[in-house]
Order: C-alpha cells, then sequence, then structure tokens
C-alpha cells in the first residue's frame, strides 16, 4: 500500500450544526473529504440529508461517497479512538485535519452551569488533542467567539480597542462560556507550541447571521433560538413582539452594536483558513528555530467589520422581506457588550477574506430558510 492509497479526510466535530452544516457542504464543493462526529445535543440527523439535498442540487456531479457521519459524544475519548481504528486505521482512511465547532453556546446557561460548560467545551478539546497527538493530525480550527475580547467598552478609552484587533485580547471574557473559548485557546497555543509540525487556526466569529442561499438549510437548533435574528424571523411568524433589550447605551441610536456576518461567508472563511494551514504546512524544528515561535498559531477574525445597531437590523429586516416586526424597548439584558466589531485587516490579509454578502442577503436567506421550515413542519402533520 503506498501514501497515494491512503484517502485524507477533515474531521468537522459538530458538523450537524449550525455553522459546521454549511461548512460541509463547502468543503464537498471544493473535494475534501469529510467525517462528521457529533453527539446531537443541539442538531438533528435530518440535517444530514439536508446537506445531501443541498449537495444533489448545486453539485449533482459530486458523489457522496466523501461524507461520513458518526454519531459520538466528543467528551468520550474511548469512543472517538473505537470508530477511527474502526473506519479509518483500518479502512486506508486518515483524518489529516480538525475543524472543532462542537460546543455549547448559550452565555446563560453556562453562567448557571459552569461545570457542565468546562465539560463540553474544554474536557471535548482537550480530548481532541490526544487524538492529534495519537494519530499525528497536523491542522486544526477552532470555533472561538469574540466575546473572549471582553467588554472594551468599560475602558478608559474604549475608541483605542475598537475596532478588535487578534493581538488585543483583554484576556478577561466576561461569563463562564467565554472562559472555555479563552482557555482553549491557551490549551491550543501551549501544544501548537510544543509541536511544531501541527498548525492551528483560531477563528473569533463575531455574530454569525441567515441561512444557506438555497434556503434547503439553515439553524435548526433543538431548543428556542437565541440570537437576534433567529429571534426575529420566529417572532414574524408567529406574530410576536420583539423585546429591544436596553434603549440608553452610549450608541448613535441607544441599542447594542454587532458585527453581522453572514453563514456563508462565515463557513467560506474556514476554507480558507484551512488552505492557509495545509499551506503553511507542517514545518520541522530547524525551520521553526528559524522563524517566529508563533509560526504555527494563528488567530483569526471572522467578520465583517461593520457595526450594526439592534434597531439597524430591525430596519433592515422590515425593508428586505417585507415583513414588520413589532417590537418595544426594555431594559438592558445582563452580560451584554455595548459594541462589538471585528477589525478584519489581519483576515483579509492572511486568509484572502473579503465577506460577499451583505445585510439584506442574510436577512432574505434567512426569511427564506424559516419559510421553507415552517411549510415543511405544516406538511408533516
Ligand atoms: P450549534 O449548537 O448549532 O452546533 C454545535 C454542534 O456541536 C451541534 O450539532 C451539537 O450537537 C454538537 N455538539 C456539542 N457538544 C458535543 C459533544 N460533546 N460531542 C459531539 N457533538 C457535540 O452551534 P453553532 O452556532 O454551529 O456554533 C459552532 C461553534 O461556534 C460553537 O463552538 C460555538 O461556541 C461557536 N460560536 C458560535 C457563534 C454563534 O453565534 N453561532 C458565535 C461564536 C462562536
Ligand atoms: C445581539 C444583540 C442583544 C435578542 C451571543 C453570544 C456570543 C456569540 C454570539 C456564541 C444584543 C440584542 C437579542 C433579543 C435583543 N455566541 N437582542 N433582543 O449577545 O451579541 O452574542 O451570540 O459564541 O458569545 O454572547 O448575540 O444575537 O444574542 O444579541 O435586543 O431578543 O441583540 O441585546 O445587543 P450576542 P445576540
Amino acid at each position: 500500500m503506498t501514501v497515494a492509497d491512503i484517502k485524507p479526510y477533515v474531521l468537522l466535530t459538530g458538523g450537524l450544526g449550525y455553522i459546521g452544516s454549511h461548512t460541509v457542504i463547502k468543503l464537498i464543493q471544493r473535494h475534501y473529504n469529510v467525517v462528521i462526529f457529533d453527539n446531537l445535543v443541539n442538531s438533528k440527523v435530518e440535517t444530514l440529508s439536508r446537506i445531501q439535498e443541498v449537495l444533489s442540487v448545486e453539485s449533482p456531479e459530486l458523489s457522496n461517497d466523501g461524507l461520513l457521519f458518526f454519531q459520538v459524544d466528543l467528551r468520550q475519548l474511548d469512543d472517538m479512538k473505537e470508530i477511527i481504528e474502526r473506519e479509518f486505521v483500518g479502512k486506508n482512511r486518515r483524518i489529516t485535519s480538525i475543524i472543532h465547532f462542537a460546543g455549547l453556546k448559550s452565555v446563560n446557561e453556562s453562567v448557571k452551569d459552569p461545570l457542565l460548560y468546562y465539560d463540553y467545551n474544554f474536557v471535548s478539546s482537550l480530548n481532541l488533542l490526544k487524538l492529534v497527538q495519537a494519530y499525528q493530525i497536523h491542522h486544526f480550527i477552532f470555533s472561538s467567539s469574540a466575546t473572549v475580547y471582553g467588554d472594551v467598552t468599560k475602558f478608559e478609552n474604549p475608541s483605542e480597542y475598537l475596532p478588535l484587533r487578534e493581538n488585543q485580547t483583554t484576556k478577561i471574557p466576561i461569563n463562564p462560556y467565554g472562559n472555555t473559548k479563552h482557555l482553549v485557546e491557551r490549551l491550543l497555543e501551549d501544544y501548537a507550541n510544543s509541536n511544531p509540525d501541527f498548525q492551528v487556526g483560531i477563528l473569533r466569529y463575531f455574530n454569525p447571521i441567515g441561512a444557506h442561499p438555497s434556503h434547503l438549510i439553515g439553524e435548526d437548533p433543538l431548543n428556542e433560538p437565541l440570537n437576534l435574528l433567529p429571534i426575529i424571523a420566529n417572532y414574524s411568524k408567529l406574530n410576536k413582539t420583539l423585546k429591544v433589550y436596553g434603549g440608553d447605551y452610549q450608541t448613535k441610536d441607544g441599542t447594542c452594536i454587532r458585527d453581522y456576518i453572514h453563514i456563508e461567508d462565515l463557513s467560506r472563511g474556514h476554507v480558507l483558513a484551512l488552505n492557509k494551514l495545509e499551506l503553511l504546512g507542517p514545518i520541522t524544528i530547524s525551520q521553526q528555530a528559524e522563524l517566529d515561535m508563533t509560526v504555527n498559531y494563528h488567530e483569526w477574525n471572522l467578520g465583517k467589520g461593520v457595526g450594526y445597531s439592534v434597531l439597524d437590523i430591525i430596519k433592515q429586516w422590515n425593508k428586505s422581506t417585507g415583513i414588520q416586526v413589532n417590537y418595544e424597548i426594555v431594559p438592558r439584558r445582563d452580560g451584554d457588550v455595548e459594541i462589538l466589531v471585528a477589525d478584519v485587516e489581519k483576515s483579509e490579509k492572511e486568509l484572502g477574506f473579503i465577506c460577499q454578502f451583505d445585510l439584506k442577503d442574510a436577512c432574505q436567506d434567512l426569511w427564506g430558510w424559516t419559510s421553507h421550515y415552517f411549510n415543511s413542519l405544516k406538511l408533516e402533520k
């Protein structure tokens, strides 16, 4: 058997979740083989058929044999090893890269149950690094969050820190969820420092929104949606009144500002980051000695670099979908940060990452997906 006989795979943990599922489509369309590990704690197995449906509509020429799925919990190292031994080592397949999406993401829940979050987000990541070591996996991308920047608006001169640059993390995220992201970043940085042949990309997402332009797939959480835009979409369907949390922030209209990024741009950012890590490839210790120690550890913001207030979003929603969502301004929500906007210079320069979709596209795609989803529920009844 030669090296050429071994089929390379990218392992996507949490690949049936919102961001993971859109990234699976992008990777398959770029001819990667993908294996998904997901325990379905916040996703449904139907998402796999939705991925297949999008691929069959958009890329009928591609065969489906490059996509594998295993229901497994990342907290169970032995279960993951058993799958790899059985399905990869024993079948001439090899995992060459990992994109690690799996984790829990509710800030509120993390405050109520921090141990659950350390278990799901930190222990799982540690287990994955054990796989990296055991099976010599060279590339690793981690889903981090803008939450690791903490709240710079509490500093004396906030404008000095905005937009947020990768190298200016305050190292004081403001909740247990953010702490788990910060800690996993440090874990990966330490591991990268002692393993020059390991390339790691930390992707700090700002606010992902929208759905696939085909409207055949989008976010489908098991519980009530947590974020502003999915709430607006649901409330538009159900004719409920949106609560706008806080109208007294020091912003142009008193509501919080965020950097919203279309899921299509965000998922494409993962392909660019993976390509970059592959290009940098494993380097030798002597090569590393000649270079900067951080040459195999990279942090990239994935945002659009533009800030919109909550009221901007509501206006854009009404304009691009033709649906008026009712809203009322209520007191601030605990833990909200006034402004979060990305500096995108580094990701543009190093990854060639430039957003191609705007807020209007995101609203229309989210509305298209929500309508498709509600219709499919009616058909099921
Ligand atoms: P999601 O909940 O839709 O997807 C996460 C997926 O991981 C789900 O399919 C879930 O079943 C799976 N999962 C969770 N724990 C697991 C475990 N122990 N073993 C196996 N599978 C497990 O979330 P998402 O929005 O797609 O987010 C993906 C990642 O990006 C998360 O790590 C999240 O913290 C991070 N992130 C998300 C946002 C956002 O607003 N969506 C912003 C910043 C960062
Ligand atoms: C956006 C704005 C709310 C709902 C969270 C996590 C962050 C990351 C992304 C995972 C805020 C306002 C919201 C509503 C409102 N997740 N809002 N009424 O808070 O920026 O970020 O998701 O990593 O870590 O904290 O996103 O969509 O919840 O809120 O007024 O019903 O909309 O106050 O200003 P957020 P969001």
